[in-house]
């Protein structure tokens, strides 16, 4: 469970790190069922989706929280799902979720973006947020996630798609509005640490990552979550299920309601 000082900071900046709080033998087992899950062998689960870099090696395993259990325990465990229940007030499910890796020397970049930018073309409020946990190191070199404090406070900037940067189509903030708002490199925030760390970050937070410059692999596992009563409304071209939950098991269940706060 967070501190009020711990949520409130949360609130202030739009996220939180916290370090160490995976225990290593549940990193060991994420550490090989993402190994194997990657490996795209015949018992991946059919719900998980798998996305490669144009040059071959893999970018982001979708929706492994469904039938790989080390992904589905992990989303329920108290050090993730305690700080989301405490964030909503309410219940959670996931809306996704995405290893997202990067090859040494290969893994791309992900343009600067908010996630709520597109989530809302998917036809749920902003009542959302995110768990980033490190599976190993995340560094400047290796491509770690950077954010701006205090962005979620920006209100939904516009958002182009972008389908020529890499292999997988992105909805990113245009040029124009990030001359207007970054306008200095202090602002970006590099979220670095090792595995066990997990960076809490509002739906509506600026951030991105930089291509992995360096000889070491960036495993980052990241949970979407979404307030139980926060389902997708119908749209017109909704995305396949492995990107938008259609199934809204509260992952929440077993951790203690929090006290009602501010
Ligand atoms: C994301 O914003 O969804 C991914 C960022 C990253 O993995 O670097
Ligand atoms: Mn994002």
């Amino acid at each position: 469970m967070w501190t009020e000082r711990q949520l409130a900071t949360y609130r202030r900046d739009g996220f939180l790190v916290q370090r160490g709080v995976i225990p290593p033998e549940r990193i060991e087992a994420l550490r090989a069922a993402a190994d194997a899950a990657m490996a795209e062998r015949a018992d991946n689960p059919p719900e998980v989706h798998v996305v490669r870099e144009k040059s071959g090696p893999v970018r982001s395993v979708f929706c492994a929280h469904r039938g790989i259990g080390p992904f589905r325990e992990l989303c329920r465990s108290a050090p993730i799902a305690g700080p989301i229940k405490q964030i909503f007030g309410n219940d959670a499910y996931v809306f996704h979720s995405k290893l997202n890796y990067k090859e040494s020397f290969e893994g791309t970049v992900w343009l600067w973006h908010q996630d709520y930018g597109y989530w809302r073309y998917d036809g749920v409020d902003d009542r959302m947020a995110s768990a980033l946990v490190m599976l190993g190191p995340n560094t400047r070199h290796n491509g770690c996630v950077m954010l701006i404090r205090g962005s979620h406070r920006w209100g939904v900037l516009d958002h182009y798609s972008d389908e020529v940067t890499t292999s997988y189509k992105q909805w990113c903030i245009t040029p124009a509005a990030l001359r207007e708002r970054i306008t200095g490199e202090a602002m970006i925030i590099p979220i670095e640490g090792d595995a066990g760390d997990v960076c809490f970050f509002d739906c509506r937070i600026v951030h991105g990552s930089n291509h992995n410059l360096s000889p070491a692999k960036r495993y980052s596992l990241i949970y979407a979550f979404a307030a139980i009563d926060n389902v997708p409304a119908a749209v017109e071209n909704p995305r396949p299920d492995w990107v938008v939950a259609r199934q809204f098991e509260p992952v929440t269940a077993d951790i203690a309601k929090p006290a009602p706060s501010m």
